[in-house]
């Protein structure tokens, strides 16, 4: 589901929201024929897959500001648009709360305008590109065209990829243009002005909001004013560009520990495993769960994911701390967990909020 050709995009948008399979009791889970039983188990391993998107804070908070700037964007003529860039560490949810922004935004947009251009073009209110390797601007130029699926994506130089994009932008009046991994464009120290050149070109020319989603974005220079290089094209990018982040989950505060608590609430809501209880993760395995992810919601759901097929394949139908220690997570948490749980054992951190009133 790389989401990079309109159609998969349209496909992804309209999609109904996937219904969650009813919760058994053990009773009426023994009681099924085993062809019953194997469509269940099915059922549950494709929804333990895909529990999400869930509104975090942090994600309700990241569309708000999407919202107020592609909205306030939406103004006539040539005035250059401003861009936004999501700058955060991997496995925070960039992609998936940006996702779901532009979900929300086509539809809306589809909605309001229709199908179709007063043209008579289709109407394509997001383009979204996922770069991969090591892309330069000829590939991202190629890329656009990729999502339209533009006869003119073979062959052409750098600057004719570029204008049949900009085309495609005109006449299927795209307003949010969203460049995800934006840190796999090649930023060599030579090319770093070639790269900005690029951006301010597309933020000048592209009638869009400019979405760039990346790693380490500042640190590649996307921000700086560009007084030390001498470079006036990085400032300029600089300037008209609005930084967002996504933060992790933190535990130092109450407010963060309600955050955590509200989140394992959620989640628990949603897994289906029969000999679930109230509590089972907000209560039982606060502490752990923080520990083994460090708050970062990607090893939190590969985690929680693992443990419900887990759960299932095994007959448990439950999780808790033995079946988790037995589930493999992502190196980097692993390695900050051992910290971290020394520290919480020691009482010295806790992750549960002193007032229970938010449960
Ligand atoms: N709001 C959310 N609800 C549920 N799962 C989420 C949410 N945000 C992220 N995830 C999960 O966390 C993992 C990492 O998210 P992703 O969006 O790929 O992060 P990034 O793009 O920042 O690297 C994904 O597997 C995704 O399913
Ligand atoms: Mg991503």
């Amino acid at each position: 589901m790389a989401l990079s050709k309109k159609e998969d995009f349209k496909a992804f948008a309209d999609a109904p929201r996937r219904s969650q399979p009813e919760l058994l009791t053990r009773a009426r889970l023994k009681a099924l024929s085993p062809q019953a039983r194997a469509e269940y188990d099915r059922l549950r391993r494709i929804w333990h897959a895909n529990l999400g998107p869930i509104k975090t804070p942090q994600l309700i908070e990241l569309h708000e500001d999407l919202w107020d700037i592609t909205d306030s964007n939406l103004q006539d003529g040539d005035k250059a648009k401003g861009a936004v860039a999501v700058d955060a560490f991997p496995g925070l949810g960039k992609t998936t709360s940006a996702l779901a922004f532009l979900r929300e935004f086509h539809r809306r947009e589809i909605a309001e305008n229709g199908e179709f251009t007063a043209e008579g073009h289709e109407r394509w209110p997001v383009c979204r590109v996922g770069l991969t390797g090591n892309t330069g601007m000829k590939d991202l130029n190629r890329a656009m065209l990729e999502f339209f699926e533009h006869p003119g994506r073979v062959r052409g130089t750098t600057v004719q990829f570029g204008r049949r994009a900009l085309d495609c932008i005109l006449s299927c009046e795209v307003r949010v243009l969203a460049l995800d991994d934006l840190h796999f464009l090649k930023w060599r120290k030579t090319s770093g002005i070639e790269v900005s050149n690029h951006l301010k070109w597309i933020a000048n020319e592209f009638p869009v909001t400019l979405l760039m989603i990346g790693v380490g974005l500042v640190d590649k220079g996307l921000f700086s004013e560009g007084e030390a290089t001498g470079d006036a094209a990085l400032a300029q990018t600089g300037r008209r560009t609005t930084r967002l982040s996504i933060r992790p989950f933190t535990i130092d505060s109450e407010s963060g520990r309600r955050e955590w608590r509200q989140m394992l609430l959620a989640l628990e809501q949603r897994i289906v495993l029969v000999d679930k209880h109230p509590g089972m993760l907000a209560n039982d395995l606060s502490d752990y769960l923080f520990a083994r992810s460090t708050g970062h919601i990607g090893s939190l759901m590969t985690l929680i994911n693992r443990g419900c097929q887990r759960a299932v394949r095994s007959g448990s139908e439950c999780l808790d701390r033995d079946l988790l220690d037995r589930v493999k997570n992502d190196e980097a948490s692993e390695n900050a967990r051992r910290e971290l749980e020394a520290a919480l054992e020691n009482r010295r951190l806790t992750s549960r909020p002193r007032s229970r009133l938010s449960a």
